[in-house]
């Protein structure tokens, strides 16, 4: 497979003169892809059913000719004025009621059928006109949901379409009441049409109540993107892709992925640092110019997964962002090494976002590839490194990582419904298990919670899968390697009730949680030997063998028998070190203890060593430059 770079393109905000200019320039920078598009509405259709696609024909014909493949997106992410204007109710509405208005993008809630036919309408009319067209190579459908935080929308039609939602799943209204526990507060229902969104309620909502409001808004993301997919495979054979982001867990995004055939995110690692990582200040300021060390890795491993396999970087940081708390330049060489990074864990395409740097519009102050004046921004050499680059360098085979590592977004729900303490988020926890991994220098493979066999991996981890179906713990409990589970395995049924015999009730692993505890951020609890819970902590009891102890007291943390470990803990990196390390080392992996900013990744017979300290270090394959790459084939 040959990596291929690419650009976002926006002819539509451009003169017509620049855009053959614009072509050429890309070409010689060794791209290959063009995304365009996905923000055009208001031009292709300036007023209800009067379409402009001259420039479009154009635009394609002028990027086809200079030999770039053109990806062409749904514009549904920013439906015109006129539009809202026409279907007012259309809009999502937040948490307080407050409508999300016209004035920037993803102004729609998923539920609205007057939208959603709409958005069949537009994309019927554009896949029936480019979807033959020998220049269109890919199609991408509407631009990252669930940016800006739009998946849960609270308006009526959001309403209606739940309680139909509801009715389907649990058929009587009684059953709704038993499954949910009702009885509690008297909160029994009559009919479904009573049933309300689970927002503006005295003090929370009945947890069971906002799971399943959490799994209805996913399925709705779900509808949307596959009514969009039917119609444009009607028409083209050409691939069909969505830019996912970075930690939104608000929707399935297996589900979505398994109606595509590729998957891509948006990876902006300075953007992310500040408010999705989720590291301490000091190491913040620590990475600022070069971004998370772990975060786009995970992304990379986590899309894989959702695209099947097929997985690119739409959307690539060349330089400052616009949008983030702070949003520093990135030291030189990050660039390429964000790139590559990417491909080393399997990408087909990366993308810069954007072309040039726009003079108007809230993005102005993003970077592109080329600067306002039309002058090269620094990133432009970079990509054009890398293009060079990927002449000549063996080309990357992806392989199967020795380390599985299961997400699973219904998970994410259930800790969304009832956190129970703050900061205990479902991504937070398998973040910082994939970060503990990798920073023993570990190739992780993320597998989605449907995974039939898990015998290829000497290490699976699975921590926090909160409702655990009778499948999954029968395959879990099938595989040959190593299994950690926990904190929180099983710990809900279905709808959201604590099981009884209480969690994890494992088949032959005598361990059960008799109390949990959630703790404050400044109240570690210290693990005998080192390392500490953080957090979480479960109370363990059984007479299966005790892997961590705490320190005062003794008591359990983690437990084992045969393959199988329960983890009852959220662990700071002392402690995950302390559980992973005998376990990989027992398992027969190549663990490396890594310096900080340094992490390694092996795909097939390749291993990539990259740097994202702020110095220089000396690794088993040699001397790693700030932003430095070093390829070794094993
Ligand atoms: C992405 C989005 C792009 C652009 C970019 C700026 O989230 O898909 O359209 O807004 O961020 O960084």
């Amino acid at each position: 497979m040959k990596r291929a770079l690419g650009t976002c393109y926006y002819p539509e905000q451009w003169p017509r003169e620049l855009w053959e200019a614009d072509a050429r320039r890309m070409v010689e920078a060794g791209l290959t892809w063009v995304r365009i598009g996905e923000f055009g509405w208001s031009r292709l259709e300036p007023r209800p059913g009067e379409f402009a696609f001259e420039w479009l024909d154009q635009a394609i014909n002028v990027l086809g000719s200079a030999g770039l493949k053109v990806k062409l997106g749904t514009p549904t992410v920013a439906p015109p004025r006129w539009l809202v204007n026409k279907h007012p109710d259309m809009i999502a509405l937040d948490r307080d009621g407050r409508p999300r208005k016209f004035g920037s993008r993803r102004h729609y809630c998923f539920s609205h059928e007057g939208y959603a036919e709409e958005c069949a309408r537009i994309v019927e009319i554009l896949a029936r006109r480019y979807g033959g067209h020998p220049l269109i190579a890919a199609w991408q459908t509407d631009n990252e949901y669930g940016c800006h935080d739009t998946i849960l929308s609270y308006s009526d039609a959001a309403r209606h379409a739940f309680q139909d939602w509801l009715n389907a799943r649990y058929s009587t209204v009684e059953a709704l009441n038993q499954a949910w526990g009702n009885v509690f507060w008297s909160m029994d229902y009559r009919a479904f049409d009573e049933i309300d969104l689970p927002n503006l309620t005295v003090t929370e909502p009945n947890p069971a109540h906002e799971l399943a409001f959490r799994r209805f808004s996913s399925d709705q993301v779900v509808r949307f993107n596959r009514r969009q997919v039917e119609i444009i495979r009607r028409h083209s054979s050409a691939p069909i892709s969505h830019n996912y982001m970075g930690r939104v867990t608000d929707f399935d995004h297996f589900k979505v992925g398994n109606d595509l055939d590729i998957a891509t995110w948006d990876s902006y690692p300075l953007g992310f640092l500040e408010d999705r990582v989720g590291a301490p200040p000091d190491r913040q300021r620590h990475f600022a110019r070069q971004g998370d060390p772990d975060f786009q890795a995970f992304h990379h491993d986590l899309y894989r997964a959702v695209g099947n396999g097929r997985w690119w970087v739409m959307e690539q940081q060349p330089g400052p962002v616009n949008w983030a708390p702070a949003n520093p330049a990135p030291l030189p060489g990050m660039v390429r090494l964000w790139t590559w990074e990417a491909f080393a864990h399997g990408a087909e395409a990366v993308c810069y976002f954007r072309w040039r740097q726009a003079p108007f519009g809230q993005e102005q102050l993003h970077a592109g590839l080329l600067r306002p004046d039309n002058a090269d921004a620094p990133a432009l050499a970079e990509a054009r490194q890398v293009a060079d680059e990927l002449k000549s360098a063996p080309d990357v085979p992806v392989g199967l990582a020795p380390v599985a590592l299961v997400f699973d977004y219904d998970a994410g729900f259930a800790w969304a419904a009832q956190p129970h303490g703050q900061g205990l988020s479902y991504f937070q926890l398998v973040f910082d298990t994939y970060r503990a991994l990798r920073r023993l220098g570990l190739s992780i493979d993320i597998l989605p919670p449907t995974t039939e066999d898990f015998g290829a991996y000497k290490l699976v981890v699975a921590p926090g899968l909160m409702h655990v179906p009778e499948a999954l713990k029968r395959r879990l409990s099938e595989a040959s390697g190593t299994v950690v589970l926990g904190p929180r395995t099983g710990a809900r049924g279905v709808d959201f009730d604590i099981p009884v015999p209480l969690p994890p009730d494992w088949p032959d692993l005598d361990v059960t949680v008799n109390r949990v505890e959630s703790l404050r951020g400044d109240m570690p609890v210290a693990l005998e030997g080192g390392g500490a819970v953080t957090l979480y902590r479960e109370e363990l009891e059984g007479s299966a063998d005790v892997v961590l102890r705490l320190e005062e007291g003794g008591a359990p943390v983690a437990m084992r028998s045969s393959n199988m470990i329960y983890l009852g803990a959220w662990l700071d990196a002392p402690g995950f070190e302390r559980l992973f390390t005998p376990l990989a080392a027992a398992a027969g992996l190549e663990v490396h203890r890594l310096p900080d900013g340094v992490r390694v990744r092996d795909a097939g017979g390749q291993r990539f060593w990259l740097n994202y300290g702020a110095e220089p270090v000396g690794t088993p394959a040699g001397w790693l430059d700030v932003a430095g790459v070093l390829q070794e084939t094993l």
